[in-house]
């Protein structure tokens, strides 16, 4: 079954056809880094707009690529939440007429569902149930996959995510958008003791997380120094918050291991890309036997090709949407 999938939900316009669920036929993304760049992050108005101009050409050149046309596909997929709502609007509604023209069945799917696929086409043998570790820009989840359409939520943050706790450090020290990713890529050789910042814990709820008070942390001693003309070494800074971000994140994980006894972890979203996070979580999963499925960097971030994945299992499961599809910013992965 080959099912062209559509992703709008931040700042990538994004489309592929994927084969049942698991061989990648073609992936096309536009970024829009470029833009909003100008503004230290993502600015909605504009990515909607620019979702809009360039969504056509995207969709094309995914079926070029896999030189298919739309006579081949049997199903389209689209992000439906959460997300950006005016971002989410365009490829929904896009994806709704390409539906209607075609007659061809519309599948809604999840944004963060569809990080989790991302590892189906990466390790073809990986099946539910397993532990997923969801870390995005407005999310982090720990997540039970029951099944590939069945979750259960076992842990998620009480305030920030951690991809915003690193993008607003990141943003205050200095590194340009998207924080997270430019920190990562400068402080590689930073001393990640150089700062004693906090370790947040969410008194009785174990396996939640909270940023907010390291973020808090961060930015105090930004402005202390400041304020007194003090320099700061924002590459030992920015090791430290990488440190004790991936830090609450892996011991978590462990947590969540132990208390569901499952031994196969994967990791999702675009946090997963961070190289501090990636060599914790191979420890503490070698450390203690467990199997680590990590996606390549080309699929950590926003891309179609998962929702083409996630869109097939959807199918399998009987979920279809109509004309009536709406967008929505929030869901919870196990709606
Ligand atoms: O999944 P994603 O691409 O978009 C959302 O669904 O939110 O995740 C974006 C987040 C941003 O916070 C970005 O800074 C972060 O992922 N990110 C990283 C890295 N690459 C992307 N954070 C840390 N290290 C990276 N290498
Ligand atoms: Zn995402």
């Amino acid at each position: 079954m080959k099912i062209l999938a559509i992703e709008t939900s931040c700042d990538e316009t994004a489309a592929a056809v994927v084969e049942d669920g698991r061989k990648v036929l073609s992936s096309t993304v536009a970024s829009q880094i470029d833009e909003h760049i100008k503004y230290g992050g993502v600015v909605p108005e504009i990515a909607s707009r620019m979702h809009s101009e360039c969504i056509t050409a995207i969709v094309r050149a995914a079926l070029y690529k896999a030189e298919l046309t739309l006579t081949d596909i049997d199903a389209i997929a689209v992000t439906f939440a959460p997300g950006l709502i005016g971002a989410l609007l365009v490829g929904v509604n896009y994806a709704k007429g390409l539906s209607y023209s075609s007659g061809l069945p519309l599948i809604p799917v999840h944004h963060l569902r569809a990080h989790i696929a991302a590892n189906y086409i990466s390790s073809p043998d990986l099946k539910p149930p397993f532990l997923a570790l969801v870390v995005s820009g407005g999310h982090s989840h720990l997540v039970e996959v029951k099944d590939y359409t069945e979750f259960k939520i076992l842990g998620r943050t009480r305030d920030d995510a951690a991809g915003e706790a690193l993008d607003k450090t990141a943003r205050a020290m200095g590194f340009p958008y998207p924080g997270g990713a430019n920190m990562d890529k400068s402080c590689k050789d930073g001393n990640p003791n150089a700062f004693a910042l906090p370790r947040p814990h969410v008194e009785g709820s174990p396996l939640d997380f909270s940023f907010s008070g390291l973020k808090t942390a961060v930015l105090n001693i930004i402005n202390n120094a400041n304020q007194k003309g003090e320099k700061i070494n924002y590459e030992d800074l920015g090791a430290s918050v990488m440190a004790r971000v991936a830090d609450c994140l892996v011991e978590n994980t462990l947590g969540a291991a132990k208390l569901s006894g499952l031994k196969e972890i994967v990791l999702a979203g675009g946090v997963a890309a961070n190289s501090v996070l990636r060599n914790k979580i191979t420890k503490m999963c070698s450390e203690n036997n467990f199997e680590l499925f990590i996606p390549p960097l080309s699929l950590c971030g926003d891309n179609a090709a998962m929702i083409g994945s996630q869109g097939f299992y959807e199918f399998l499961a009987g979920k279809k949407a109509d004309l009536n599809l709406n967008a929505f910013a929030t869901m919870d992965i196990d709606f």
